[in-house]
């Protein structure tokens, strides 16, 4: 049976649905939420070929008639240039203010599609269909839009809700290994974030998930897309506590803005090497015991979670991984907000980060 979360935002508040083979009754869930019974959906090439016409065929047989623009995978889509034809490309489409937008595919496409969804014709609705473990567990949820800038990651971009989260876990079957341990990343980061309870269990059945059991896949998407809906409620625009899901993000945005986007290191995987990185500075600074960076780094070798920059390259420029995080949009009044850690489960915002230790530790993490 699929499960039915609610993202508690009032007015703009949605339903995340989790099941399998969600896909082929996609009609059914997505008619109550649509105005007219035509939408435009956003795809990339990969996605595309393996589920777009199960999607279509399901709106058929709701008398949903459909539209598809198709883009090239991968993060580089994620660009103003990208951004700019994907709205040309729409506008052609003629649509007007009832028109919904779906976007199937990974968080690439979620982010450019709720982006764009935000500000055609000054705002329409767009619905989510993940298609990764990332964007199951994290990237379809919250409202967060946006794009790349050769200045850094999503540094342009909205908050807009979707209307519907619709996560098919069928479809991560045919999603490549490195995909689904990209997004393991993410979910991993919910049990550091504030839930050790989640983290055991990620302990005792990561590995089996990983290799490829649904029933602890819905499991764990489920158990993700609770804590991220909690906090989504508590904080929509991150005034606050919403910052903790960035758990490992600074340290990760700086790695992927100086490997230019691309194959060579996954968001995801930056995120994993991140949240080591933020564990690596509690323990230089003296918040967390080192037994706690160490359990971490089990878990990771246990589910081969990449945890060291240096496994990417050897000879990472420091100072230019700080002049990233100059550029983080965590920054306020010049101070810079980080997520440090006292264990796990135990994460906390905090802009009091001496530079000096934090370029020690940078130095240090990317040399092992
Ligand atoms: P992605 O969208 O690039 O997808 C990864 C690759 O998998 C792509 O090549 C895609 O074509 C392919 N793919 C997707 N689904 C597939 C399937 N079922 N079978 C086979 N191949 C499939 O990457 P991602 O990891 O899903 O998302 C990463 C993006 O998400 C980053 O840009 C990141 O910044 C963003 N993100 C956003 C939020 C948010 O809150 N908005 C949160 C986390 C991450
Ligand atoms: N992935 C960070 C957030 O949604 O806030």
């Amino acid at each position: 049976m699929p499960e039915n979360l609610r993202v508690e935002l009032g007015s703009r508040g949605y339903d995340i649905i989790v099941g399998e083979r969600l896909l082929s009754k996609a009609g059914e869930y997505i008619l109550p939420h649509i105005k007219t019974k035509s939408v435009i959906i956003v795809s990339d090439e990969t996605v595309a070929r393996f589920y777009l016409h199960r999607l279509t065929n399901a709106l058929e047989e709701k008398q949903i008639s459909s539209r598809s623009i198709i883009v090239k995978p991968g993060e580089g889509t994620k660009s103003l240039d990208s951004f700019s034809e994907l709205l040309e490309t729409l506008l052609e489409q003629k649509p007007d203010r009832h028109t919904t937008l779906i976007a199937l595919g990974g968080g690439v496409i979620g982010d450019l599609t709720g982006f764009a969804a935000s500000v055609l014709l000054r705002g329409v609705n767009f619905i989510q269909i993940p298609t990764t473990l990332l964007s199951q567990v994290d990237s379809s949820v919250g409202g967060k839009t946006g794009i790349n800038s050769r200045y850094g990651k999503n540094l342009i971009g909205s908050f807009h809700q979707p209307l519907l989260v619709l996560a098919d876990v069928t479809t991560l079957s045919t999603l490549p290994k490195r995909e689904l341990l990209a997004g393991y990343a993410e979910t991993v980061k919910y049990g550091f974030i504030n839930d050790p309870g989640f983290f055991s269990w990620l302990e005792k059945n990561g590995a089996a998930l990983l290799a490829g059991d649904t029933a602890l896949m819905s499991e764990a998407i489920i158990k993700s897309c609770k804590a991220k809906a909690a906090i989504v409620a508590a904080d929509e625009k991150e005034a606050n506590i919403r910052a903790l899901l960035n758990f490992g993000h600074t340290f990760g945005h700086a790695l992927e803005a100086e490997t230019g986007y691309g194959d060579t290191l996954l968001h995801g995987e930056a995120v994993a090497m991140g949240m080591i990185m933020a564990f690596k500075a509690s323990v230089a600074m003296g918040i967390c015991p080192q037994s706690e960076l160490d359990r971490a780094l089990a878990h990771y070798k246990a589910t081969s979670l990449p945890a060291s920059p240096g496994d990417i390259r050897k000879d990472w420029n420091i100072d230019h991984l700080m002049e990233h995080f100059t550029r983080d949009k965590k920054i306020a009044d010049g101070k810079l907000t980080f997520i440090l850690t006292r264990g796990i489960g135990k994460a906390f915002i905090t802009q009091d980060v001496n530079k000096e230790q934090l370029r020690d530790t940078l130095a240090l993490a990317c040399a092992a």
